[in-house]
């Protein structure tokens, strides 16, 4: 599938990250998401090879989905399956956290059993990823008090700030498409229409934040009333300045296109609805919650034109750049039937490397010595 080559593994880097969870990328250096990049290219070769990379036997993966999922449900239970580890996917709406348990006493009680955490939560603002820090502090607060060794990382499977193994899965795509490196490369993330759902935020915030770590020249478009979080906004500027990249906002998607690379065009909820939504989950008011998105998908509604098709490929650099999208996609309204069966081989490779991003995500944070272990595969 990919024709990179196999990244040297920086052991010093892996050492230091034992024991770490990845809550967002930001909270990581270049230099250490590098390190877990080589690590999934590790695996991703061995697994293409027919090697077992049973590295973690006998352990409990769990996970917590506070909403739906495809393909990082799929992808969690397929890395800890290859890791030799017990995947175990709940609903998240289905344990006591939906009784007024705490993040951090749900932490307390999973951090007994299980040997590391997947959460997806990503609906409301201000929540998923906050959640996500009660339950790693109620583990780590039970391990150290119960006098227990036993590393159990958190893996951000979605938050309302980032999805992390999506984000690092579409790295490797892309520079398995640009020979490597990013560097230099045009990358556009556009809002597109969608009519099924107001969609979270946090993958093109996560792609904004990372991408221009890397050097890449990224472009944000959305129409009026879409804009993402001021905190990754503030921290995709700051990287690009830092990496030698670039990082603007403009107000269509054929600006964002002209002169593309690749192009990841995807819908997101309106930014004051989304806001709403906190209040209404907040006060459990169900129906609120319903007329907001009702509210937000007649919003959607006005910018029906915000498409990805022929005639805005034939925008992008040579008219082929690379498609990408994290799935599902609305086909006919985020991306035309046709482009999407131009790129649909592409998007599933792309997909494919979450798998191996969790298993990089699991091992460093579990597996001592892991570089040694890695050159043994
Ligand atoms: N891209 C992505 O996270 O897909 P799922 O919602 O199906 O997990």
């Amino acid at each position: 599938m990919t024709t990179t080559p196999l990244p040297a593994l920086d052991a010093k880097v892996l050492h230091g990250l034992h024991g770490k969870s990845l809550l967002l990328t930001d909270d990581w250096s270049p230099a250490e998401l590098d390190a877990l990049c080589a690590v999934a290219r590790r695996f991703h070769a061995a697994d293409r090879a027919g090697r077992s990379t049973a590295l973690l036997p006998n352990e409990l993966a769990y996970a917590m989905f506070f909403d739906n999922s495809t393909r990082t449900k799929s992808a969690w239970a397929g890395a800890a399956a290859r890791l030799g580890m017990q995947p175990v996917i709940v609903d998240g709406s289905s344990t006591q956290v939906s009784h007024g348990e705490t993040a951090a006493e749900t932490g307390a009680m999973l951090g007994m059993n299980a040997h590391a955490l997947g959460v997806r939560h990503d609906l409301i603002l201000g929540e998923g990823n906050r959640f996500m820090r009660d339950v790693k502090q109620g583990i780590d607060a039970y391990l150290a008090g119960t006098d227990d060794g036993r590393k159990v990382p958190i893996v951000n499977l979605q938050c309302d700030i980032d999805h992390p193994t999506q984000t690092l899965a579409d790295l490797l795509w892309l520079r398995d498409n640009f020979g490597g490196d990013i560097r230099g490369k045009k990358i556009a993330v556009s809002w597109a229409y969608s009519p099924s759902y107001a969609k979270p935020l946090s993958v093109p915030q996560g792609l904004i934040m990372l991408l221009t770590r890397f050097g890449a020249h990224v472009t944000l478009a959305h129409p009026e009333g879409y804009r993402l979080m001021d905190g990754c906004l503030a921290s995709a500027g700051k990287h690009a300045a830092e990496s030698g990249g670039s990082f603007r906002t403009v107000g269509t998607m054929d600006e964002a296109f002209v002169g593309a690379d690749a192009v990841y065009p995807k819908s997101w909820g309106p930014y004051d609805l989304m806001l709403e939504r906190v209040g209404a989950n907040k006060s459990a008011d169900k129906q609120a919650m319903a007329a907001i998105d009702k509210r937000a998908l007649e919003r959607n509604a006005q910018f029906k034109d915000w498409i990805c098709d022929e005639r805005r490929m034939a925008l992008t650099a040579g008219g082929n750049a690379l498609y990408l999208h994290c799935l599902p996609a609305d086909i006919g309204a985020e991306v035309s039937a046709g482009v999407m069966a131009r790129h649909t081989l592409d998007v599933a490779k792309e997909a494919q490397w979450k798998v191996y991003v969790v298993m990089a995500m699991l091992a460093v944070a579990k597996v001592p010595n892991l570089a040694d272990r890695l050159a043994k595969l």
